[in-house]
């Protein structure tokens, strides 16, 4: 019967027998399913894994530190960062087209992992001089379901890490969260000693802000929205929210502009929108009603700390018929 225990040490043999003494690079994003995978393969296989966090500039606040120090504290896991963002940034200059940035942005998430891999065999070239065979990913049910990777579903959107993958990959993946749901991750991860701010976090998807600035991302929209989320966030913590909330992104309508009065001066800036929902598995989702004093809080700090901010709006869509995300 099934206990998280018994799911790891499942897994674990799996994952040593199928990889035997190759090696296997995992690229974490600082989420919560990349965070628990390379954990587990970690357990598995120790030092034959080496992870890649790539800073593709489309992280939130601190996200870029939290790996870098609270998960490699815990896990002892080997970790290269890699600065892609001038890379991801000039692909997706000129896109607003939902599809089209998710699939670029898979894309460069494998070229910057080949890369980091080709790079990696080098160093190692004196002693094993093994070729890199296998990607680790943090694939759950429901992106495998959403992805038309399930019995005859439709493609809703291409989550980054499954229809999001070109056709011409050359890693093996190893996806060991593939047949669970997010709850059964986070139980896991604790189980895993993944540190708790990390195991808790609210799901962010790989695509990042780039599929929360419905337009054109550039750097100067992705500064905006970062300050915007971080408050949001900031706030929803500090009312206890939590735990409530499944998550909340917040939306940069980086092409809407609308008429404000700050000071007493016009201003003529962008809105964003707040999406609170409360979930299982993601799959379904309704919104979450969130006190007004909160909210109230929310959208003052974000018109007045962010600059071209004037106007935040609340999203009480639930899913479906809306999705979670906006792209
Ligand atoms: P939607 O927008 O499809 O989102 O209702 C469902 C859940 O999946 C997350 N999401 C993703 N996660 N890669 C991920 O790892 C992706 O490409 C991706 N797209 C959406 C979303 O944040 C929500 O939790």
């Amino acid at each position: 019967d099934w206990t998280n225990e018994s799911v790891i040490d499942e897994q674990v043999e799996l994952i040593r027998a199928r990889v035997g003494n190759k090696k296997v690079i995992c690229g974490l994003s600082g989420g919560v399913d990349s965070s628990v995978a390379a954990a587990l393969v970690h357990k598995a296989i120790g030092d034959q894994l080496t992870c890649v966090f790539v800073d593709h500039g489309l992280l939130r606040q601190d996200e870029r530190v939290q790996v870098e120090k609270d998960y490699v504290d815990s896990i002892g896991v080997r970790l290269v960062t890699v600065d892609a963002r001038e890379q991801f940034l000039s692909q997706l200059a000129g896109v607003t087209d939902p599809e089209e940035k998710r699939k670029i942005i898979g894309r460069e998430f494998i070229r910057t992992f080949e890369t980091a891999a080709a790079d990696l065999v080098l160093e190692a070239q004196e002693g094993e001089g093994e070729e890199i065979a296998f990607l680790v990913q943090g694939t759950l049910y429901p992106d495998v379901v959403e992805s038309g990777g399930g019995s005859g579903t439709a493609n809703i959107k291409s989550h980054h890490n499954v229809g999001g993958l070109p056709d011409d990959i050359q890693f093996q993946l190893i996806e060991p969260l593939r047949a669970l749901f997010k709850d059964e991750v986070r139980a896991i991860g604790r189980e895993l000693g993944v540190p708790e701010v990390i195991v808790s976090r609210q799901p962010f998807p790989g695509p990042g802000l780039g599929i929360r600035i419905i337009g054109e991302v550039t750097e100067e929209r992705l500064n905006i929205l970062r300050k915007a989320d971080a408050i949001a966030r900031a706030e929803l913590t500090k009312a206890g929210l939590d735990g409530e909330i499944w998550q909340c992104p917040v939306v940069l309508l980086a092409d809407v502009r609308s008429v404000g009065v700050q000071g007493d001066g016009r201003t003529y800036g962008h809105p964003v929108v707040l999406r609170p929902v409360s979930s299982e598995d993601a799959m379904t989702a309704d919104w979450t009603r969130i006190p007004y004093d909160v909210l109230s809080v929310i959208s003052n700090r974000i018109t007045n700390e962010v600059d071209d901010i004037n106007r935040v709006v609340l999203d009480v869509t639930s899913k479906p018929p809306g999705t979670i995300e906006w792209e």
